[in-house]
């Protein structure tokens, strides 16, 4: 018997105002986008903006649905949108930001399971990290390097061809 651990290196930011110009601009356009998201059900408006390594920058925001498991989560709005208009174009960097009116947000929205089992997806297709940027309204921002700091143990391709 062996006992292990695993460790997480992750970044934190007081506001967005001490981020670098880059990621601050990234992340405004996630604030743009959350400002879009139809959730009617939930009232958890989630924004996410995605920068590409041929410059673009693709948006998504949760997309809700009145038979609530037909919706989508905002990273995954733009995942998808990314891969279907721009194949084979890596992901540099993701960033993710919610507001609500039903409570006070008091730290950064963090992915799903299922987004970021996507995430780690495009990352294992590409043969590069995406870079993760959580946000909220609270204003605190927390940035991990990559998709391993939040799904350790993941399943991917690799394991179908074993
Ligand atoms: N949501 C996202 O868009 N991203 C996440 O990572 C967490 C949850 C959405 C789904 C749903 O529309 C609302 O937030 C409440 O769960």
């Amino acid at each position: 018997m062996k006992q292990l651990s695993l460790r997480i290196d992750y970044t934190e930011y007081d506001s967005v105002e001490t981020l670098n110009t880059g990621d601050r601009e990234l992340l405004e356009k996630a604030v743009h986008a959350c400002s879009s998201a139809y959730a009617p059900y939930s009232g958890f408006s989630v924004g996410a903006a995605l920068l590409l390594a041929n410059g673009k920058v693709i948006i998504g925001n949760n997309q809700e649905n009145s038979a609530y498991p037909s919706g989508l989560c905002a990273e995954r709005v733009a995942l998808f949108s990314a891969s279907a208009n721009y194949p084979g174009i890596k992901i540099v960097a993701l960033a993710l930001t919610a507001k609500t009116g039903r409570f006070v947000m008091n730290g950064p929205v963090t992915p799903c399971g299922a987004c970021r089992q996507v995430l780690a997806e495009y990352e294992n297709l590409h043969g590069s990290k995406i870079r993760i940027l959580m946000s909220s309204a609270s204003g605190q921002v927390r940035i991990v390097e990559g998709t391993d700091s939040l799904l350790p143990f993941l399943f991917h391709a690799n394991e179908l061809k074993k």
